[in-house]
Order: structure tokens, then C-alpha cells, then sequence
């Protein structure tokens, strides 16, 4: 058996006899879109497995988040979706941390960058690099669109990746290799709101003085031979290279504005601010606990072990600038380890919203629970190299799961209730087999906690399946179904062991489905989750047991046509009951009763007595049609007059408020009184017909 470090004096200093102190972190996501399947396996369910393993070894953890609310990636989506940036953070913040939260991904707090006390943090830290000269202020060349007649920041240009050659590559980075670019150096510049070729022209920023801390951080990565290959490796890449100074402000109206007299119109450049935000969000969760210095014990500590996982991508910020800025500022710690991702692809490739590939959180949350995913994802976790996500490889995790954990506790739970009245029965003496499987489980527990905290997280989850087999080995082996005719203590043994091992099980996949973990528990009558206990006789003789409940649902192939494809048979379509957001399906048919058509507003009256709605009349090419709206809280006369609307004409027609109505114009709704009216493209008729 591998020896335990939860007991090793040289891992464990100062704090406690057994504690250390954590602060984990994932990698800000933009909020400029929801989450998809590549996110979480790489930033998210690691670090989130990791916090909770932590959390069952007693151990002072907070785990930090947020999202990433500015820069290029931020306004060039809300372009995209015609609204302003500020709509779209606050859309997208609300929607990555529902997924979250619904995914299980426990964060203690979970932030956004633009939040006031991040702005003034931010600036703080900039005004006191700027002191001790670590900031210049530097004329340089940068794109400029004459089209569009405004610098092009990041990802406003795209062209050919001078590192890979990859024709995907944009003006901060290319994802494809993973280089940290800066604009100029592409090749094949273009602009990327009208595709035109831009030019360089002279602009004042700020750099940051990275070449100053060349030697120190070659000197503090040199303390770190122990990290992951693929950090050791990037890093190594940028101090062959030599750093240099870096633009840290950018020519944008969306960001923290630059806190020196003359900079308007200038931000700071998103990853300088936004690598800030782990402080911001520490600082924010002590102040809303009412600890407003408690922070600190997190960032000014040097006993403080901070973990930051991300991916692959980020290395560099987190790796070489975030330490070149916190030991700028002196004080601070650094991370403890940066377990970096590669990543999680589809067919070979990136998820990628354009080509329709990635797999959104949201849509499969709708239809399955969090476990089998976080399962599959664990142990297909990209940790060493990338991998692929498929159906069907998740289909057959989700089976291998029910199968082997599933039916292991459905089938003792079951005979325990069916032969010993639901209650623990009292063993007989434990034989050779017993001993063997109790002994497994507490090697297993001590091995899985070595993998965990070297950040083995795939394998440790494969040591726990294998315990699970061998509970199931040893259940078929005793044979408790004759027994219980024959050899009712020997019966009762079996039964008594499998138990113990069924809270075994629980308590070592707790940080990887922690959903069946606690419906485990609530069967077997055990709440506590201290990885300790794991292995030991923790039930005892005449504990009530709760009922048995189905733990886990196979799948047959085919079954993810239930989200993509709409010639699946009409029985697979029906969004399971408790799905959050959709409705339950209609088939095509139905939909196409529906007759919907382009329509102009052409006059808007009041109706007497009612302020909600207006009386409207609307052209519809071959004919003008009345109909009441309850548009008056969000829309004046004068708006909606002359406005193209989509109508849905074949609405029964009502009465209301004496005026009748002759279908309904259609609106959008965040359900919290904010009403839109859905409006035709620009170059649709009025008469045209909707599907
Ligand atoms: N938003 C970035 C991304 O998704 C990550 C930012 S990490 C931070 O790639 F620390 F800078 F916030
Ligand atoms: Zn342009």
C-alpha cells in the first residue's frame, strides 16, 4: 500500500496538525456566451472535484470564481447580438452561474468583474505599478481601420498565426498553438467587423515591464520542478524567448477605465484586470461573511497553497504575468500550483459555437442529471493530452455507472430491505473475504487521496471504480440469495460488509457525483462526509436504512438524438418532467398550425381605462388587422408606430376590454418584465410568412 501524506509532517506545516490552508481558483469564463462541455472539463469539474475532496479532508479551503466581464471577446459579442455590453455581461453572468450551480460546480463565491470594488482594486493595482516603475507609457503602433475608422484591439483583427501558421489566429492569441500574439506580428492582417485591411498608426498605452522580472520568475518557476509537463514546458518556451514589455491598455469604451488624467478612451487590457479578479472575488466573499479583512490571510499568507486551474490557453497569464504583477506589488502569494488542461474536442476539433459542434451545458442539463456527465468527463478529463467527447463514449460511462455503482447499491439496499427488514443486520464474524474488501477500501482511500492531490484526478476516479467492482465481486461470490435460505449469519454478514463498502463508495465518489453521493447517503442513513471514515465500519448493527431508490437510468444508443435530431422517433422527444427550461415537445404538426406573418404597426390608439394595453393596427400586406397588446409599459405610441412586428394570425379571437382582437404580436420576455418585440430582418415583407 502507498503511504499516506494525510499524515506527513512535511506536507502538513504550521496551520495544524493535519490542515493546510487553499485557495483554489478557475480561470475567469467571459461572460460572452454559456457554458459548453470543453469549459468544464478543463477549468471547472477538476477544480471542483478537488475543492470537494479537500472539504471532506477538513481541510481551510475556498474556491474563487467569477466572470470575466470586458475586453474584446465581450463587445464584439454584443455587436453580434445587437445589444450593449453591460446587457450582455449581465445576461451571461446570470446564465454561466445557473449552470454552475446546477451542474454542482460549488464555488464559494462566484463574482463578476464589473463589480465597483473590482474597478477600484484594478486601478489601485495599476497606479501602484505605475509608482515603482514596473508601468510605462509608451507611443506604439497599432491596426487601425480606416472603414471603420477606429484601433483594433485583440481579436478585432484575425490573420495567420506567425508561430503555427494556423489561419485562425487573432490579434491576442492563437488558439491553435496556444501563442500569446500581439497584433502586429500576424500575418494576413484583416479587420473583423468589415474584413478590410488595416494599417498600423500611433496610439499612446501603458506597458507592463515584464522583461523586469525576467530573472526572478525563471527563478521561481525553477522552484516548481514538480508541475504538470505541459505548463513546465509553455513556461520554459516564454523564457527561451525572452519576455518583453506588454501593452496592458487597449483603445476600447468597454472596460476599467485607465486611472491617469488624459487616458480617455483607453481601458486596461482585459487580462491585466481580469487575472485581478480572483482578489476582487476573495475580498468580496470576506466582506459579504463580515470579515472584511479575512482576505488576506488568503493572499498575504505565504502558507496560503493557491491552486489555480485552467486551461491550456491561460497558461502563460497565469504562469508569467499574474506573478510577475502580485510580486510587483510585493506581498502576495503565488500560485502553488497551476494544474493546467489541454483540452476536450468534438470529432478531433475544438467546440466551436459557428460550426454547431459544441455541446451546450444547458441543453443536456435539461434532459439528464449532472453526475453520469461529470463522470464521463472525469474520467475522459483531458488532463495530459486532448481528448475526444463523444455520445457514445458518454453513453457508455453513464452504463458503466449504473451498472457497476448503481446496481451495487440497488441490489444490497434491495435484500437488505426484502431479508433484513431495512435494517443493518448484525454480522458474523468477518472471514477472509471481509477483511480483504475492508482493507481494499481504506487502500483504495489512501491511494485516491495521493492521486488526488497530485492532481491525478482521472486515475483516482478509476481506483474508485475498480473498489466498486470488487463490491460487486464480492456480493456474487457470498452469494447471499442462497444464503439466506441456508446461512442466515453468514447471510447477514455479507450483507453487513456490503453496506460498509456501499458507504465507502459514497464517500470516495462524493467529489466526483456528489448528487448519487448524497442520494447514496440518504439509503444508507448516512450524512457525513469525511474521507477518513471511508473503509471504516461506519453503519452499525440494527441503523435503520432508507428506501431504495433507482440511483442512476441506462441509456440505449440513439439517445442523444433527444437533444439534436429532429427525425428521432416521436417517444424519445419528450423533455423528462422537472426539465428547467423546456417546455414539453410539440411535434412539427402542431408547430406548423401556427400561421405567422410579417406585419407593419400602421396606428396605435389607447383604450379607455387601460394602462397596460394598446388597441393596434397592423398591415399585413393583403390586409390591416386590429388587435390589442399589453405593449403600453414598455413601448411608446410613437415607437411602435411604422415598427415591423411578427404576428400570429390565427389566434382565436378574443374580447377584451370590449375591443376585439384578432391575434397577437410577438415578443420576447426575460420573465422579469423586460418585454421586446421580436422584429423581422430588415429586408422581410409585410405579408411574408413565418416557420
Ligand atoms: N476569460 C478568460 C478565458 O476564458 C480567462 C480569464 S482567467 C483570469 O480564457 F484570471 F484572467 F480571469
Ligand atoms: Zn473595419
Amino acid at each position: 500500500m502507498m503511504r499516506s501524506r494525510w499524515n506527513d509532517p512535511r506536507v502538513h506545516r504550521k496551520i495544524g496538525v493535519n490542515m493546510s490552508r487553499y485557495l483554489v481558483t478557475s480561470a475567469l469564463p467571459y461572460a460572452n456566451g454559456p457554458l459548453h462541455l470543453g469549459h468544464l472539463a478543463g477549468a471547472y469539474l477538476p477544480a471542483d472535484i478537488y475543492v470537494r475532496f479537500l472539504r471532506m479532508q477538513r481541510e481551510d479551503v475556498k474556491y474563487i470564481c467569477g466572470t470575466d466581464e470586458h475586453g474584446v471577446p465581450i463587445t464584439i459579442k454584443a455587436e453580434q447580438l445587437g445589444i450593449t455590453p453591460k446587457e450582455a455581461v449581465d445576461r451571461f453572468h446570470e446564465v454561466i452561474a445557473r449552470d454552475f450551480q446546477r451542474f454542482g460546480i460549488s464555488f464559494d463565491n462566484f463574482s463578476r468583474t464589473e463589480k465597483p470594488e473590482h474597478y477600484r482594486f484594478a486601478q489601485e493595482v495599476f497606479l501602484d505599478l505605475l509608482e515603482k516603475g514596473y508601468i510605462v507609457e509608451k507611443s506604439m503602433k497599432q491596426f487601425h481601420c480606416d472603414r471603420c475608422s477606429r484601433f483594433l484591439p485583440d481579436r478585432y483583427v484575425g490573420g495567420t498565426c506567425p508561430q503555427c501558421g494556423s489561419a485562425n489566429a487573432r490579434g491576442d492569441q492563437c488558439d491553435d498553438c496556444g501563442s500569446w500574439l500581439e497584433a502586429l506580428e500576424l500575418l494576413e492582417p484583416l479587420c473583423s467587423i468589415c474584413g478590410s485591411t488595416p494599417v498600423p498608426r500611433d496610439t499612446t498605452h501603458w506597458f507592463l515591464r515584464l522583461d523586469a522580472f525576467q530573472e526572478w520568475i525563471e527563478q521561481w518557476l525553477a522552484g516548481h520542478p514538480d508541475w504538470k509537463g505541459n505548463v513546465l514546458n509553455y513556461c520554459r518556451g516564454w523564457m527561451d524567448e525572452g519576455l518583453r514589455e506588454r501593452a496592458i491598455t487597449r483603445d476600447l469604451d468597454w472596460g476599467v477605465p485607465v486611472p491617469v488624467p488624459g487616458a480617455e478612451g483607453k481601458v486596461l487590457y482585459v487580462w491585466f484586470e481580469a487575472l485581478l479578479g480572483y482578489v476582487s472575488s476573495t475580498r468580496e466573499y470576506f466582506r459579504n461573511i463580515g470579515d472584511p479583512e479575512g482576505w488576506k490571510r488568503y493572499w498575504l499568507d505565504p502558507e496560503t497553497r493557491l491552486v489555480q486551474f485552467i486551461g491550456k490557453d491561460n497558461i502563460v497569464f497565469h504562469a508569467v504575468i499574474q506573478p510577475a504583477v502580485l510580486h510587483g506589488l510585493g506581498g502576495y502569494v503565488l500560485p502553488w500550483n497551476i494544474p493546467a488542461n489541454e483540452y476536450l474536442n468534438i470529432k478531433g476539433e475544438k467546440f466551436s459555437t459557428s460550426r454547431g459542434t459544441a455541446v451546450w451545458l444547458n441543453d443536456y442539463l435539461a434532459y439528464f442529471p449532472p453526475d453520469p456527465m461529470r463522470y464521463a468527463l472525469a474520467i475522459n478529463a483531458p488532463e495530459n493530452r486532448d481528448t475526444d467527447f463523444s455520445w457514445d463514449e458518454f453513453r457508455a460511462r453513464n452504463n458503466e455507472l449504473a451498472d457497476v455503482f448503481g446496481n451495487f447499491i440497488n441490489r444490497i439496499m434491495k435484500f437488505a430491505h426484502r431479508t433484513f427488514d431495512g435494517m443493518v443486520p448484525a454480522p458474523g464474524e468477518a472471514g477472509e473475504a471481509e477483511s480483504q474488501l475492508m482493507s481494499s477500501a481504506r487502500a483504495t482511500r489512501d491511494e485516491v487521496e495521493d492521486l488526488i492531490r497530485g492532481f491525478s484526478l482521472k486515475t483516482a476516479c478509476l481506483r474508485v471504480m475498480e473498489l466498486a467492482r470488487e463490491g460487486n465481486r464480492y456480493f456474487d461470490q457470498s452469494q447471499p440469495w442462497k444464503t439466506a435460505k441456508t446461512d442466515r449469519e453468514s447471510c447477514a454478514t455479507t450483507i453487513y460488509y456490503s453496506l460498509q463498502l456501499a458507504d465507502a463508495l459514497r464517500i470516495l465518489f462524493a467529489p466526483y457525483i456528489p448528487f448519487t453521493c448524497e442520494r447514496t447517503g440518504k439509503m444508507l442513513g448516512r450524512e457525513a462526509l469525511e474521507w477518513k471514515e471511508a473503509g471504516c465500519e461506519n453503519l452499525k448493527p440494527g441503523d435503520r436504512l432508507g428506501r431504495p431508490e433507482i440511483l442512476l437510468e441506462k441509456l440505449e444508443t440513439g439517445f442523444e438524438t433527444v437533444i439534436y435530431d429532429d427525425a428521432a422517433p416521436e417517444t424519445t422527444k419528450k423533455a423528462p418532467e422537472g426539465s428547467p427550461d423546456v417546455r414539453e415537445t410539440v411535434p412539427y404538426e402542431e408547430f406548423m398550425k401556427m400561421d405567422m406573418r410579417v406585419g407593419v404597426v400602421t396606428e396605435v390608439h389607447e383604450i379607455k381605462g387601460a394602462d397596460k394595453l394598446f388597441r393596434l393596427l397592423v398591415d399585413l400586406g393583403d390586409h390591416v388587422r386590429q388587435l390589442v397588446a399589453g405593449m403600453k409599459p414598455y413601448y411608446t405610441a410613437e415607437e411602435l408606430t411604422g415598427r415591423r412586428v411578427v404576428v400570429l394570425v390565427n389566434l382565436q379571437p378574443v374580447k377584451i376590454r370590449g375591443v376585439e382582437s384578432n391575434g397577437m404580436v410577438l415578443a420576447s420576455d426575460d420573465g422579469k418584465g423586460r418585454v421586446r418585440l421580436l422584429q423581422p430582418a430588415d429586408d422581410a415583407i409585410p405579408g411574408d410568412g413565418i416557420h
